[in-house]
């Protein structure tokens, strides 16, 4: 099993409290299951199991039974021993509430049903509202949301017949992950891996976490910008979009409706946002003083460009020009240009340095009227550009400082929105 370095989830998508069902289908992913269900109790869920016979040719109930602590429901019909199906070995763990069919008491007590890996015929069975076994029964029960992870060979998902099943169940907003790109199983090489453990808990984190952004409009800048030299030279600067990113994710996830401005990353774009995808400080100035207005929360963590070339070249610069002086000419800073505020309004800014970060920090936030600065050393190791984590230190217009330790750049993000909310 891969071992990967594993960032814990953020306070606030914590799983603690939580009932997650977890499906488990006929594939050969079906071991990976495993481990996901010890990740998920890691983070503090309760994991019930629920597998389909051909998922038992794979793997044993005893397996996730010994795991989880709990009977594994395998079949529609109760035992008349009162047990979840008939999933091997009895658990030591709480009796379940076994007086209803076993669908119901699962569905009733479930926050959420992963079904992971899902196999091309459980999504087939998903989109056609079958019910003919305890996990397709137990979705139709369940009031709860759903969460498809699929895992097949790459012929068979891409297959016109699993893309239109596909298409049904997230038209009805069942969540379907996408699987990852890679070798099968089979020996071909194409997308339908079981997809990367952190990226199925932080999906499952995003769909159970607080919506307490829910009717809040966010608008969030991220990435570098990059200024002509000529068309194909430009001046840029290290930025990877992470953190930006980690903000969109979260402020989705915590349900606002949320307008990515970014510039050039190598980042895939973020399902459900609204993706405005820009070049120059110009370009995005004008996106973020235009959309200004309708936002209730705007988050500038994009490096904006400073200096741009004051004269770019309309055509490529030859080898042979004498280019020892390069004339530039400062950007308008786009958090000094923004309209006049509505009350209620927040404004959010970032603050990179390299040195003497709290007053530089309580500087800006003067300086550019700002409800929240969000201040980086960059010269700590694990913290600013291109890293998966951030130690930040967050100060607001109150006066209030707070010295955060290294951190995901995801729980960094929470940390952010909670500070947000919190504000006088
Ligand atoms: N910012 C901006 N417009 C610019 C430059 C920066 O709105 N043209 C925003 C950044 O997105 C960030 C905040 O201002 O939220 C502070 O950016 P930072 O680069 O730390 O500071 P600068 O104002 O650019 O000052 P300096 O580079 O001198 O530290």
């Amino acid at each position: 099993m891969k071992t990967t370095n594993r960032v814990p989830l953020a306070p606030a998508v914590r799983l603690t409290g939580k009932t997650i069902v977890l499906g488990v289908t006929g594939s050969i992913a079906a071991y990976k299951a495993a481990s996901l269900a010890r990740r998920l109790m890691t983070e503090g869920a309760t994991v019930r199991v629920v597998m389909t016979h051909t998922a038992q040719r794979f793997v044993a109930p005893l397996t996730f039974e010994a795991l989880t602590g709990h009977p594994v429901g395998t079949d529609l019909f109760p035992s008349s021993s009162g047990e979840v199906g008939a999933g091997g070995a009895r658990s030591a763990g709480p009796p379940p509430a076994m007086n209803v069919m076993p669908h119901l008491a699962l569905a009733g007590g479930a926050d959420l049903i992963a079904i992971a890996p899902a196999s091309a015929h459980c999504v087939a069975k998903l989109a056609h509202g079958l019910a003919d076994d305890l996990l397709t029964a137990l979705v139709l029960a369940a009031e709860c949301p759903v969460m498809v992870v699929p895992a097949m060979d790459g012929g068979m998902w891409t297959h016109p017949a699993v893309r239109a099943n596909v298409r049904t169940l997230r038209q009805r907003r069942v969540a379907v992950l996408e699987p990852g790109v890679g070798p099968l199983a089979s020996g071909r090489v194409g997308q339908g891996r079981f997809p990367d453990e952190d990226a199925i808990l932080a999906a499952i984190s995003g769909a159970l976490c607080a919506k307490d952004f829910r009717g809040r409009r966010v608008l969030i800048t991220a990435g570098p910008t990059q200024e002509p030299l000529d068309p194909v030279r430009f001046l840029s600067n290290r930025s990877s979009g992470k953190m930006g990113w980690a903000l969109t994710e979260a402020a989705r996830d915590r349900g606002a409706d949320v307008v990515l401005v970014a510039g050039p990353t190598s980042l895939a774009p973020v399902p459900n946002v609204t993706y405005v995808p820009v070049v120059t400080s110009e370009e995005m100035r004008k996106e973020v003083v235009t959309r200004f207005p309708g936002t209730d929360v705007l988050i500038m963590a994009a490096a904006v460009a400073d200096f741009r070339p004051a004269r770019p070249a309309r055509g490529k610069v030859p080898k042979g020009r004498d280019v020892r002086m390069l004339a530039l000419e400062p950007t308008k800073d786009i958090l000094k240009e923004l309209p006049l505020r509505r009350a209620g309004q927040v404004v959010v800014g970032f603050a990179a340095e390299t040195g003497d970060l709290v007053a530089r920090a309580r500087g800006k936030l003067r300086d550019k009227a700002l409800d929240l600065i969000v201040a980086n050393d960059l010269t700590e190791p694990g913290a600013g550009f291109g890293t998966d984590t951030n130690r930040a230190t967050l100060l607001d217009r109150a006066g209030r400082c707070e010295g955060l330790p290294l951190m995901s750049k995801h729980e960094l993000a929470h940390r952010i929105l909670d500070a947000v909310l919190s504000l006088p």
